[in-house]
């Protein structure tokens, strides 16, 4: 082996930083940088070669050459650090710069809610009265015994209270009565609404009432009622035979007959219950599981308003009469639907939800 001069050693060391450095500045990546760095600086890199060679030089040379290639080796790690550094930040500026949307992608499905079908049965029915000419107004759910039970005829004690099981408000007034209660129906509403006008009086009501009851396939706790109220000079039992007929045929179908039977309750005189003839069985079917065998289904209580109730609220009852009703609308949408059990409108399963 060929002795190194001094001379070749310095200039080449010189030579070869400047190529390094040349070579450096066009790299513009990772894995570039680290060939860059083992062929220059690694094991047998060139440089790691000069330098080792200088052990064949004489003492001084090699205190020379030796603090020349230290130079060299110290500027090239420390560029070669500059340059990871650039190099990752870069990177990294591009990552976050890049737009991350595409928007050639399908849109994710947005789940697309529906009604409840007690909300669906609801409005159904509404517009049914609607259509005839009645409006729709809505009442406080938790309610004064006043209106809940005074204003209806039902005075404190009256064993028609009884009817109503009823979750009275935990508060007393001043002379230590209990008079405020969740409503156990929407017939306070009759009185609420002639308190505030004169007829001619046309309204459905629709709204949650509550009962301090069991719940079994055919009760709820809580519920939905409508309630309709009709007052106007001359208004007769033919009325409301008329109206709730073409009610149960909008919502059951033209084929529907109805059948009225006297029923009791203290607001109306005189009060009866409304069945539509089954449209599950072609009648008197002893094993039809929606009319039992009977041919006829109630769905709601009926009558003429009492004239208690009407002079309760200052209506001249010579000149004034009307007729009332209250429908439970899950029990309908039950009848309609094939529903066997109450309790699943309040039990949020999706699996019953989605049905409708
Ligand atoms: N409010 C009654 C109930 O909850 C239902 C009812 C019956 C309402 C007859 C009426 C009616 O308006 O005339 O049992």
């Amino acid at each position: 082996m060929t002795q190194p001069s001094a001379q070749s050693s310095a200039q080449s060391i010189e030579e070869l930083t400047h190529q390094a450095s040349e070579e450096l500045d066009r790299i513009t990546d990772l894995e570039s940088l680290d060939q860059w760095r083992i062929s220059y600086l690694g094991r047998r890199g060139s440089l790691t070669n000069i330098l080792r060679g200088l052990s064949q030089l004489d003492l001084e040379q090699r205190r020379q050459l030796g603090a020349l290639g230290n130079q060299a080796k110290n500027l090239l790690v420390e560029r070669l650090a500059e340059k990871t550094r650039q190099i990752k930040q870069a990177q990294q500026s591009e990552y976050f710069s890049r737009d991350r949307i595409d928007v050639t992608l399908p849109g994710r499905p947005a789940p697309i809610g529906r009604l409840h079908p007690t909300t669906q049965i609801v409005k159904e029915i509404t517009d049914v009265f609607v259509a005839m000419g009645f409006s729709i107004v809505e009442g406080p759910e938790v309610e004064w015994d006043h209106y809940n039970f005074e204003m209806l005829n039902i005075p404190e004690g009256h064993p028609a209270r009884d009817m109503w099981n009823t979750l009275w408000i935990d508060y007393r007034d001043e002379q230590g009565q209990q008079p405020m209660l969740l409503r156990t129906h929407t017939s306070p509403m009759q009185a609420r609404v002639m308190e505030s006008t004169q007829p001619p009086v046309r309204v459905v009501v629709p709204g949650k009432c509550y009962r301090y009851e069991a719940t079994d396939p055919t009760h709820e706790w809580h519920f939905y009622q409508i309630e309709g109220l009709a007052v106007d000079e001359g208004i007769t039992f033919a009325n409301l035979k008329g109206t709730l007929f073409e009610f149960a045929r909008r919502l059951f179908g033209e084929e529907r007959k109805v059948r009225f039977r006297c029923d009791y309750f203290p607001f109306v005189e005189p009060g009866v219950d409304m069945s539509i003839d089954c449209f599950s069985c072609p009648g008197g079917d002893a094993n039809c599981r929606i009319c039992r065998g009977s041919g006829w289904i109630e769905i709601m209580g009926a009558g003429m308003v009492h004239p208690r109730v009407l002079s309760g609220v200052g209506y001249d009852t010579e000149k004034y009469t009307g007729f009332a009703f209250g429908i439970g609308p899950e029990r309908v949408a039950m009848l309609k639907y094939g529903i066997d059990d109450i309790r699943h409108f309040y039990t949020n399963d999706l699996r019953f939800l989605r049905q409708f």
